[in-house]
């Protein structure tokens, strides 16, 4: 089967020269190369390379800092690093940092080829193990017993295969992000990758030919011609985030794109035509931005083909148990902790929060809560240290929840005054004397816990 690789380096004559001999080593090996960090972070984006060859010293983002943003986002991809400098220091650093092997300038043919071979392999490893396809399925799972998450499930199985543009609202980390990328797998184009941009994420300036690409002089700067992310999504799905805080003038323009499947690159009167599925989202009230003249009417109606809002986590806190045993077991599985047990109180605990931040603060409270807390057991102790350890109002305790924690406390402290009272084999005086505390008092305390 076709593997693909991608070699970024921003001297022309190696990218040349190495594309032509590794494609005539083996025609199996289909490979792309990128003169720029950038050019190759975008070419990321939208395909699915089976190994990187990574240049360390580069004319931008250089490939050492490239690699460690690699790790983060596409962390099954081995990558090699290539220098032109011969160090220690820095090999060792490259390998510390996730590279699989570090290949000195010039590059021995053979030396690649074996290192490029092992990068492969690994690569299908990792791809056929069993735990990676469970943890990305895992991962990509929509969790909640809750009504408006059951119905927000059946919606998503209703409207995918179909080429309806979807608006996703919520309050930010409800979970607009998976519920595109469930609409995405579920849909004819899920073959393709999915390419997801953040209009809020870019600066104005730059939007439009993000979106539309830009023809070699269209502006300062635009040194080449750039294929934009909707052409890159021909035939695939393009997940727009934030689309609130998108300018007039690109609305404009995207309104176009979705009506007439057609897209103009910045610079240029040639129509071009796309196929794209959209999806957009956004946690602003679109009709109050209509109001203030921020968002055009128009393509509110066109991108919202089907709307699906996704309430706050604190308006369907049934979905809490569930989804912090589902972070638990993926954290559990990532971080190889076998029998990870989460006491009840904890459970129930959580549930009484109101998770302002929804359901991306309750994964990071919860992958903290695990990491903090002593080997593969969690209980309450844990999630009080946690709650110490964090600033409490970060956790919107209500009424419900001080309640609650009352009573934790409370049953901590019967414990307590239990297990003491009964090494002293039930003697009150020398239960006393351990304690340092008044007999008086800790009678009163036995009476009120009813230990006596
Ligand atoms: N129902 C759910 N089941 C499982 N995981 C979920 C669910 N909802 C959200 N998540 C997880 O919570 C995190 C936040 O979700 P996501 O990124 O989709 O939120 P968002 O609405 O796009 O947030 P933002 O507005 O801040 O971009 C992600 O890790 C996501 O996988
Ligand atoms: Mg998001």
């Amino acid at each position: 089967m076709c593997k693909k690789i991608l070699v970024i380096d921003d001297d022309e004559d190696f990218l040349v020269t190495i594309k032509k001999f590794l494609t005539e080593y083996n025609p199996d090996w289909s490979v792309d190369i990128a003169n720029s960090s950038y050019k190759g972070e975008n070419l990321i984006r939208t395909n699915n390379y089976d190994t990187i060859l990574l240049d360390i010293k580069m004319e931008g983002e250089d490939g050492v800092s490239l690699l460690e943003k690699f790790k983060i986002e596409i962390p099954t991809i081995p990558i090699i690093m290539v220098s032109g400098q011969s160090s220690i220091t820095i090999a060792i650093d490259c390998i510390q940092k996730g590279a699989l092997d570090y290949i000195e300038k010039p590059v021995d043919k053979n030396r690649l080829v074996i290192s490029l071979t092992k990068a492969l392999s690994l690569r299908q490893v990792l791809q056929d193990s069993k735990d990676y396809k469970d943890i990305i399925s895992k991962e990509l799972e929509i969790v909640g017993v809750s009504d408006s998450i059951k119905r927000i499930k059946e919606l998503i199985s209703a409207i995918a295969p179909t080429d309806i543009p979807v608006l996703i609202t919520g309050e930010s980390g409800t979970g607009k992000e998976i519920v595109a990328k469930a609409i995405h797998q579920l849909s004819k184009r899920k073959d393709n990758k999915m390419l997801a941009l953040n209009c809020s994420a870019i600066a104005d300036g730059l939007i439009d030919s993000e979106l539309f690409g830009h023809e070699k002089g269209a502006f300062t700067g635009a040194l080449s011609n750039k294929i934009g992310f909707i052409e890159s999504a021909n035939n695939s799905t393009i997940f727009l985030d934030e689309i609130g805080d998108m300018k007039l003038e690109t609305q404009a323009k995207l309104l176009r794109a979705i009506e007439n499947k057609e897209i103009f690159r910045v610079g240029s009167t040639k129509e071009i035509k796309v196929d794209v599925r959209f999806i957009t989202a956004t946690n602003k009230n679109l009709k109050d931005l209509i109001r203030q003249g921020k968002f055009r009417e128009d393509l509110y109606h066109r991108i919202k083909g089907f709307e699906i809002n996704l309430p706050p986590l604190r308006e369907r806190k049934e979905d809490i148990p569930l989804l912090t045993k589902h972070f638990a077991d993926l954290y559990a599985r990532k971080n190889n902790i076998e029998n990870l047990t989460i006491d009840e109180s904890v459970y129930k605990y959580l549930q009484t929060l109101d998770w302002n931040g929804n359901v991306r603060e309750l994964k990071h409270f919860v992958e903290n809560l695990i990491s903090l807390s002593s080997k593969d057991k969690v209980g309450i102790v844990d999630l009080l240290k946690m709650l110490e350890f964090n600033n409490k109002s970060n956790y919107k305790i209500n009424n419900q929840s001080i309640n609650f924690y009352k009573e934790m406390i409370k049953n901590i402290e019967k414990e307590f005054y239990l297990s003491v009272y009964t090494r002293n084999d039930m003697n009150i005086k020398k239960t006393a004397e351990e304690l340092g505390i008044d007999r008086s008092n800790l009678y009163r305390k036995l009476k009120e816990y009813q230990i006596i």
